[in-house]
């Protein structure tokens, strides 16, 4: 090698995949990995991955059986709620990636921990890349926060940040966001998949030498995910999704991936004029507009993560003989609420044919699991007949094709939710005998109604005050005897 060479970082050209991070010798249209258009870009890559381990020479496999079980040391931030999402608390060097659409509250979240942990006499460094000084003074003063132990640097240039860092040695860092740091050596604009990726790199790298825990926002794309899905989750420990609809003040921190923890738990916030306030018990806040025996809405036991929390399902069915029926789901699945339209219509002869649907979970909560389908089909008879569902109840339960009911998970967790917050009666799936004895032993059964139904059409049988109308066979409303 000529001695100019030598101590030369060693770069190559390759084409990298701008959403999921393939790389290819030569410039593709469409990439094969994720089958986006037009999305590879020329980028020069350092070849001194190699060297980036932050192992040393001298580690050596090891026996699992001898090896000494350890736990790890945590941080436990100011809210339980993202401790509990974190498993536990902040593993030290770990790197936490929280990932959210812009303007949902990362900055605020990250700055209101900054100032518990600062208030715990824990040095603080917050990196933003895209507020000046003056911005986060504001929005530090308007959460009430004096900013004493918080040390705030903007600076995008990654290598003055990691500079910085090692001068102040904080015990908790923050980088926000990380599509706006840039290293001068990679190839890129700020935020394009190559930068982003070696800003992590080095970011994880230095997290795991100083054993300083580092929490890193991140944009997500149109798509979901942050700079492209699998270019950043496998590098990071953690990843947290910061998640919640445009209109509502409600915020769900919930986990993607995590090394040291469940990824069941969600944490759950109201963003006020003074910032995030944790929501301790969120099926009566997500249930306080809510009036027993209203027409077109039931209330369903789902489960977050691992805790139940009970949801409010309205439905509103209006005739439309002029348009194709519309159908807009808020909240559940569409293609799940098209399902259970034709159940409806097939198997338990509730003619929306000619009907437009709407379905809506307030508070502006998304729920994705089967075990609402059963509160949806009766929201939406509830609805097309007028009739009110009787008093204190929920429902739960998968519906299938040929209209029959299947069970679902965690029964006892979801009813004890309904117990707790005085509901009466639930509308659910046949019990097996074994199931049904061991619900009866932990639950205080006595204190609700199981009715246990096995299809849709005899859900709404019993699901409804005697008295109320129905369709007859010519789809017009008539009073059930
Ligand atoms: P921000 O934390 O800047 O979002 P992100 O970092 O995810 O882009 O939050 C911005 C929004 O939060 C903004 O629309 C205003 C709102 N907000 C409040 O409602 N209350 C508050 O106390 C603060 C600080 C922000
Ligand atoms: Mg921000």
């Amino acid at each position: 090698m000529k001695s100019s060479e030598r101590g030369k970082a060693k770069f190559k050209n390759v084409f990298v995949c701008q959403q999921c991070g393939r790389e290819s010798s030569k410039w593709l249209g469409r990439c094969p990995d994720c089958h986006s258009w037009n999305s590879f870009v020329e980028t020069r890559l350092a070849l001194s991955r190699a060297s980036s381990s932050v192992y040393s020479r001298e580690n050596k496999p090891q026996e699992l059986s001898r090896v000494e079980k350890g736990d790890f040391p945590r941080f436990r931030l100011g809210f339980t709620e993202v401790n509990r999402v974190l498993g536990g608390g902040l593993v030290p060097g770990s790197l936490v990636l929280i990932g959210g659409e812009p303007g949902i509250g990362k900055s605020t979240l990250l700055l209101q921990i900054s100032a518990m942990m600062a208030a715990n006499s824990k040095a603080v460094a917050y990196v933003s890349g895209e507020e000046s000084i003056n911005q986060v003074k504001l929005r530090s003063e308007r959460l009430g926060i004096e900013g004493k132990g918080i040390y705030f640097l903007s600076e995008p240039d990654l290598v003055a940040v990691l500079e910085c860092l090692e001068g102040l040695s904080p015990e908790l860092a923050i980088i926000d966001s990380i599509q706006t740091m840039y290293l001068e050596d990679v190839a890129g604009m700020p935020g394009s998949i190559s930068q982003v990726r070696e800003c992590t790199w080095r970011l994880e790298r230095w997290a795991k030498e100083n054993n300083v825990p580092l929490l890193i926002t991140g944009h997500v794309t149109k798509e979901g995910a942050i700079a492209g899905p699998g270019t950043l989750e496998h590098i990071v420990d953690v990843v947290l999704y910061f998640e919640g609809e445009p209109f509502s003040n409600y915020r769900v921190l919930r986990s993607a991936k995590n090394r040291f923890g469940s990824t069941n738990e969600v944490g759950i916030f109201e963003m006020g004029d003074s910032g995030l306030i944790e929501v301790d018990n969120p099926s009566q806040v997500f249930l306080s507009a809510y009036r027993d025996g209203t027409v077109g809405s039931v209330v369903v036991p789902t489960l977050e993560g691992s805790r139940p929390l009970l949801v409010e399902i309205q439905a509103l069915t209006t005739p439309n003989s002029f348009t194709p029926p519309r159908r807009i789901a808020n909240g559940v699945d569409f293609n799940r609420l098209l399902l259970i339209i034709a159940v409806l219509t097939k198997r338990a002869g509730l003619r929306l044919f000619n009907q437009d649907v709407i379905v809506n979970v307030t508070g502006g909560l998304r729920v994705n699991e089967p075990a609402v389908d059963l509160g949806i089909a009766t929201a939406i008879a509830s609805s097309f007949r007028d009739a009110k569902p009787i008093s204190g109840l929920v429902a739960l339960g998968e519906v299938g094709l040929n209209g029959e009911l299947r069970g679902v998970s965690h029964l006892e967790r979801r009813i004890a939710e309904a117990i707790r917050l005085g509901f009466k009666s639930c509308l659910m799936p046949e019990l097996s005998s074994t199931i049904a004895s061991e619900l009866r032993q932990s639950l205080h059964t006595a204190e609700i109604r199981l009715i246990e139904v096995g299809s849709v059409a005899e859900a709404l049988k019993l699901g409804f005050t005697r008295g109320n109308r129905v369709q007859n066979a010519k789809g017009r409303n008539t009073v059930q005897e």
